[in-house]
């Protein structure tokens, strides 16, 4: 069990301005913002990002629109922080996400699914070190 795990809010969630109403939830949970960049992936970034991903059907157009807006990335901090932000933003498919979950809120498709979290303490670990050096953890 680790104490982080990593998160973006997509280009969805950003376009229909949930920043703030999914932050807000994330700090309701009990989650510390450790790092947090506005920015923006090339396609080749994304690529690179979702490489486990690659021999998947949705790849190319999961890179295409993970690239086709602002993101935020961030590291965040919470006892058990990897299974208890999987449960807070719910199923991957909103239509199955738990009421009161934040892709059910927010998200109306499964790959427009409004965030991403990490799935294991290694992959937060490898994401965050993606976005961030040490020096930007607080
Ligand atoms: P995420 O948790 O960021 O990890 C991989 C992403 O691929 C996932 O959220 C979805 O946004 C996207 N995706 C698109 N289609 C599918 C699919 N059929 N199954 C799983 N993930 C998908």
């Amino acid at each position: 069990m680790s104490n982080r795990t990593f998160t973006m809010l997509k280009p969805d969630a950003v376009s229909n301005n949930y920043i703030g109403p999914i932050l807000a939830k994330i700090n309701e949970a009990g989650f510390r913002i450790v790092a947090m960049k506005y920015t923006r992936l090339s396609q080749e970034q994304a690529g690179n990002f979702y490489a486990v991903h690659k021999e998947r059907p949705f790849y190319k157009d999961l890179v295409s629109y993970m690239s086709s807006g602002p993101i935020v990335a961030a590291i965040l901090e919470k006892n058990n922080a990897v299974e208890d932000f999987r449960t807070l933003i719910g199923a991957t498919d909103p239509s199955k996400a738990a009421p009161g979950t934040i892709r059910n809120l927010f998200a109306k498709s499964i790959e427009a699914n409004a965030v991403h979290g990490s799935d294991s303490d290694e992959n937060a670990s490898i994401e965050g070190g993606f976005f961030f050096s040490q020096l930007e953890r607080f």
